[in-house]
């Protein structure tokens, strides 16, 4: 890297790369923590973090609160209610060497002011590599559950939450009256690959790894998928709480596990930073074995007296650290290298491997990124190369063993046109991306385009995976999206295809015809815009409302100066560069096709705000008598996760009341006003699944 170490630097050029790290940190945490697909992996984002720290030492001006830095993860998605922390949900510092370690527990004593001769016990527990969320019980009842967010708002997942069968609704023993149990959401390897393998029997894509499909599944707006993808939960740590739950952490570890919490059974208490190298090299060790990705070991100062003591510094506590693993590597040969046109026409170079094992799964290609990576690490054909793999990320190519290049090989040439349709392949200026500039006539953006139409968070049209997509194409039986809704008239030529057979025809039909109404989110994201992912579209859907109102004031947006356009770029977000992506494919005539065509074929719905969606939205709520599968306030939360008001009195306003054994005068008057009345069981009925 040609940066310039702290010493040189100066105010001007540190300000600009301040500038740039920020904005480059934060769209990386939007792709980590909002579309749940990370494009760099935890070592890359690590580097760049470093790199700003690095920046503000020297430059303590430079740091604002919006400061990467000072924040933790992203502000949580439109579409879930928010919660605020009762106490922040923070991150942890790094500590990447055995000498990082040692410093930690230097720091630890020196702020403590502690003896020579006085030891500090620490925890080393795993570092699990799921999404962290925070549960809080009001005597012994799960009443909420949440996303971490931006660590003080977080996103409302309680309903996602009680799918998962390891994390207790009730607590057994003795509970605080008020606790927020905090922990990590994950999903288990032999699990994952289950999932995996019934996508593929069903022709669907599969998932990418067990982090971002666990992050996803938490982040459902419909329940009734989390329900489908099997979580776990490890309990290793607490927000808020009435009474303290122990002394020590080690403790409370105990304690969780007395109330129905499971904890990682890996953690240890060591008396000193030696102590902790040694419970992360055995961790380590077993990395490979456990059913779960861990990503690192994480060291925790014992003594909560201490751990109030120690506080914390911005983002992260002073009394925790995290050490990461160094990314898993393995050494093989560079067999070839392809050129994949992706859906935008990006060209993107694939190493192809002789298969190797690395950190348990069997990689045979890797990304080279684009042409300058190749370049700059002269990588060739026939090369010995070290690659890496690191949680969800695809293995990267990572250095050359030139010792062992045999002599001739040649440098790679990129290529200047499209391997695909031999359009012309172009740089945009300042962009390291080369690009197909053959639009929908490149049968690679073609394909890729409907592919991602019909994918899982889009159309998922059900038996419509890519290899159809695919043959379909070739066949020009799907040339355009709108084709696909127009495969029933064609049920007869498909049925004569090998592989194909009356049935399954008839099922491929039914599920397209079940796709002909789709919410306007999901249709503005299976559109494949650039830089429009999930959030994005669910972002725009909740902006505009209607597919027409959309279409009209991206119509009016093309215009720099008009209120339409504003209005587009100050969306929360949004901005210049998404908002000139969005403009750029709205002004194309055949994207402008495809979606005439669409609209003539589907029924697109408003986007409906997900509390207005649930049956109780809305509406007054009263709960009077004894409650016996819910307490009072867990009752009141739920009713008002799902849109709810919930008032203490009946009145002519009031839309149902809930009645228990016991109810009284409340239930008389509703009785007297018409109001609705049902038992227990009746609401949760009604509610359960909303
Ligand atoms: S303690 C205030 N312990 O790592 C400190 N975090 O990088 C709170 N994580 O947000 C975190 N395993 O999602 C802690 N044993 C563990 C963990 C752990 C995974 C995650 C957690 C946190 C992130 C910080």
């Amino acid at each position: 890297m040609s940066k310039a170490s702290g010493e040189e630097l100066d105010k001007k050029t540190a300000a600009e790369e301040h500038v740039r790290l920020a904005a480059e940190i934060e769209r990386h945490n939007r792709a980590y923590y909002v579309e749940d697909a990370p494009v760099i992996s935890d070592a890359e984002y690590d580097a760049l973090f470093r790199r700003l720290q690095e920046i503000e030492a020297r430059f303590p001006d430079l740091v604002t609160p919006e400061s990467p830095t000072q924040r933790v993860g992203t502000a949580p998605a439109p579409g879930f209610a928010k919660v605020r922390h009762r106490t922040p949900m923070l991150s942890l510092g790094n500590a990447f060497t055995d000498e990082d370690v040692r410093d930690f527990a230097s720091r630890v004593r020196r702020f403590l002011g502690l003896d020579e001769g006085e030891e500090v016990t620490l925890v080393a527990e795993p570092k699990i590599d799921g999404l962290s969320a925070s549960l809080l019980y009001e005597r012994g009842r799960l009443v909420r559950g949440a996303t971490r967010g931006d660590g003080t708002v977080g996103e409302d997942v309680t309903a996602n939450l009680r799918t998962i069968a390891d994390l207790p609704k009730t607590l057994s023993g003795d509970a605080p009256d008020l606790l927020e149990v905090r922990g990590e959401v994950y999903m288990t390897k032999s699990d994952f690959r289950a999932l995996n393998e019934r996508q593929e029997a069903a022709g669907q894509k599969t998932f990418a790894a067990p982090r971002s499909t666990a992050a996803g599944s938490v982040r459902q707006l419909d329940v009734s998928i989390t329900e489908r993808r099997p979580l776990h939960f490890f309990a290793y740590g607490w927000g808020e709480v009435s009474a303290p739950l122990a002394e020590t952490h080690s403790g409370a570890l105990v304690k969780l596990r007395s109330l129905g919490f499971t904890t990682d059974p890996l953690a240890r208490t060591c008396r000193d930073a030696d102590g902790a190298l040694a419970a992360y090299k055995a961790i380590a060790d077993k990395r490979a074995t456990l059913d779960y990705d861990i990503d690192g070991v994480v060291y925790k100062v014992d003594r909560l007296d201490w751990q109030s003591r120690l506080g914390f510094v911005s983002r992260a506590p002073r009394w925790a650290v995290a050490h990461k693993f160094p990314p898993e590597q393995a050494t093989t040969v560079l067999e070839r290298i392809t050129i994949q046109v992706g859906r935008t026409g990006a060209l993107t170079p694939v190493a192809e491997l002789t298969p190797v094992t690395v950190g348990g799964v069997v990689v045979s290609r890797a990304t080279l990124h684009n042409e300058d990576e190749i370049a700059r690490k002269d990588i060739r054909v026939g090369d010995t190369v070290v690659i890496q793999r690191a949680g969800d990320v695809i293995p990267q190519v990572v250095e050359v063993d030139k010792s062992k290049r045999r002599r001739g090989a040649r440098r790679f040439k990129f290529p200047h046109a499209c391997p695909v349709c031999q359009s012309d392949a172009v740089r945009d200026e300042g962009e390291a991306v080369r690009r197909c500039v053959g639009g929908l006539v490149c049968p690679a953006q073609a394909v890729q385009r409907l592919k991602h139409f019909v994918s899982r968070n889009a159309f998922d049209i059900e038996g419509l995976g890519g290899k159809h997509v695919e043959a379909f194409w070739s066949d020009g039986i799907i040339k355009t999206p709108a084709d696909i809704f127009r495969l029933g008239a064609r049920a007869a030529e498909i049925e004569a295809r090998e592989g194909w057979a009356a049935q399954s025809v008839a099922n491929l039909v039914a599920a397209i015809e079940d796709r002909r109404k789709i919410g306007l989110e999901r249709f503005i994201y299976a559109l494949g815009i650039r830089q429009v992912g999930q959030a994005t579209a669910r972002l725009l859907a909740k902006t505009y409302g209607s597919l027409d109102h959309w279409r009209r004031a991206m119509d009016a947006a093309c215009e720099e100066a008009s209120d339409a356009y504003r209005e587009l770029v100050a969306t929360d977000g949004i901005g210049p560069l998404v908002a000139a992506d969005i403009l750029a494919f709205m002004a194309e005539d055949h994207n402008r096709k495809v979606l005439d065509d669409l609209a003539a074929e589907l029924d697109v719905a408003d986007f409906v705000p997900p509390d207005a969606a649930s049956p109780v939205a809305g509406k007054t709520v009263v709960f009077t008598g004894t409650l016996e599968r819910m307490t009072r306030s867990e009752a009141k939360a739920r009713a008002e996760a799902l849109g709810a008001k919930v008032a203490g009195s009946v009145s002519a306003k009031t839309d149902i009341v809930v009645a228990g054994p016991g109810a009284g005068s409340k239930l008389t008057k509703a009785r007297d006003l018409g109001v609705e009345v049902m038992d227990e069981e009746a609401w949760l009925a009604m509610v359960e699944g909303a």
